[in-house]
């Protein structure tokens, strides 16, 4: 079989950049005051532990968010935004914005500019916006990270505000976690924001130190390959905080999961029996267990692999890979088959190591390839989809990239 592939288009940041800002003299009738981009990104491992102290080894991805913005003296924010086909338009006044309002795709981006405010970096100010996006919806690679934080750059430096990175992730992650109302731990806003080129970011959520890893694949002839699934992951919003539950349940109960050896889990399973009402006593503490061990192995895992990275063994890293995406898949759950097809193929097609990336249940999945095997790995993953009679996934190279920034156009 020869399948068609497809790969994700992308435009360089100054295109994108142009092309907002196209799409904001259409709109507006006039020019706007600046252009901002950010990132989306993968996650090389390090994968469901940021909400639990952990440690993640994210990078950013060549493929940005872009905003084109000027301020408006009154309070309201009016988007038009074109992402692949969607064409999304709509205003808010940044008076009615606060937790769950509204809470939809543009929660992220007034939520942004509402969280700024309320921790006093910005004024309740309202913006025109027009922004383009090649971070594809829906796949995993962080599409809502990258419009929060191109807004908040934006915001700031429309404003001559001042902020660390760190101020702008928190402001972020409000948006996201209290605007938008969904659960996520803030690896997809440090990255978005503090990406640089050719480098991966190590991440200690323990008290949110990062620095940045030089991830050379050129170097050492190989690449990450990157497949978005197309899977469709409606569950995901309830099974992200039913995992993330579980794990603050029992941070909360015995401390911080890291720090525990020999942690058994089974008292807090019994005082907090299976939330759907569907696992006998047994049964969930078992699955509570599995959980624990999850996180426990993956922080324990991603701290070897960055060492790994660091002095050049790429087999050992691949290796590390496939064990993350092992415990996501059998201990944590949240991985799909469109998923677990993108590890089995990539890795029997001569892939160093593969696994999903991102929160899971469909998004997208990660290889790490060599350069030589990049389109034969494609095609056998295309071919092994469409005999499966799931919908085409869409491939790229992953490529370090630079995080949010202003691009002069
Ligand atoms: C999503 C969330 C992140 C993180 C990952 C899993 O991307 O937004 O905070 O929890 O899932 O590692």
């Amino acid at each position: 079989m020869n399948t068609h592939v497809h790969w994700i288009p992308t435009r360089s940041r100054t295109e994108a950049a142009e092309d907002a800002t196209e799409l904001f003299r259409n709109t507006y009738n006039t020019n706007p005051a600046g252009c901002w981009v950010a990132p989306g990104r993968v996650n090389l491992i390090g994968e469901h532990v940021d909400y639990a102290q952990g440690i993640s080894l994210p990078f950013a991805l060549s493929q940005v968010t872009a905003v084109a913005a000027a301020p408006r003296e009154d309070t309201l924010v009016r988007i038009t935004s074109i992402s692949g086909d969607n064409t999304l338009q709509t205003e808010v006044d940044l008076k009615d914005v606060g937790p769950k309002n509204p809470a939809n795709w543009s929660g992220y981006i007034v939520g942004t500019i509402w969280a700024l405010a309320e921790a006093g970096v910005v004024p309740l100010r309202g913006y025109d916006m027009a922004l383009v996006s090649d971070v594809p919806l829906g796949a995993g690679l962080s599409s809502s990270a990258a419009l929060e934080c191109c807004v908040a750059v934006a915001a700031c430096d429309l404003q001559e505000a001042t902020a660390e990175k760190d101020i702008l992730a928190k402001a972020c992650m409000r948006a996201e976690n209290e605007v938008v109302g969904a659960s996520t731990g803030g690896l997809d806003q440090q990255i978005s924001l503090k990406g640089e080129d050719g480098h991966a970011l190590a991440i200690d959520f323990r008290d949110n130190s990062s620095y940045q890893v030089p991830f050379d694949m050129e170097g050492h002839g190989l690449a990450i390959l990157v497949v978005d699934t197309n899977a469709p992951h409606e569950l995901a919003d309830g099974q992200y905080a039913s995992r993330r539950a579980v794990i603050d349940g029992v941070s909360e109960k015995f401390g911080p999961l890291r720090d525990q050896e020999n942690l058994n889990p089974d008292q807090w399973a019994d005082e907090n029996p299976d939330p759907s009402g569907t696992l006998d006593a047994e049964a969930w503490r078992k699955k509570v267990r599995a959980r624990v061990a999850h996180v426990q192995s993956e922080i324990a895992r991603t701290a070897n692999a960055i060492e790994e990275l660091k002095r050049g063994d790429m087999q050992a890293f691949g290796n590390s890979m496939c064990a993350s995406h092992a415990s996501l898949r059998d201990d944590y759950e949240v991985s799909c088959p469109e998923l677990n097809m993108v590890v089995d193929t990539a890795m029997a097609q001569g892939a160093l190591g593969a696994r999903m990336t991102g929160g899971g249940f469909g998004g997208s999945a990660i290889a790490l390839v060599k350069k030589a095997d990049i389109e034969k790995i494609a095609q056998a993953i295309a071919d092994a989809f469409a005999e499966a009679n799931f919908r085409d996934p869409r491939v790229a190279v992953a490529i370090p990239a630079a995080g949010a920034q202003r691009v002069e156009v």
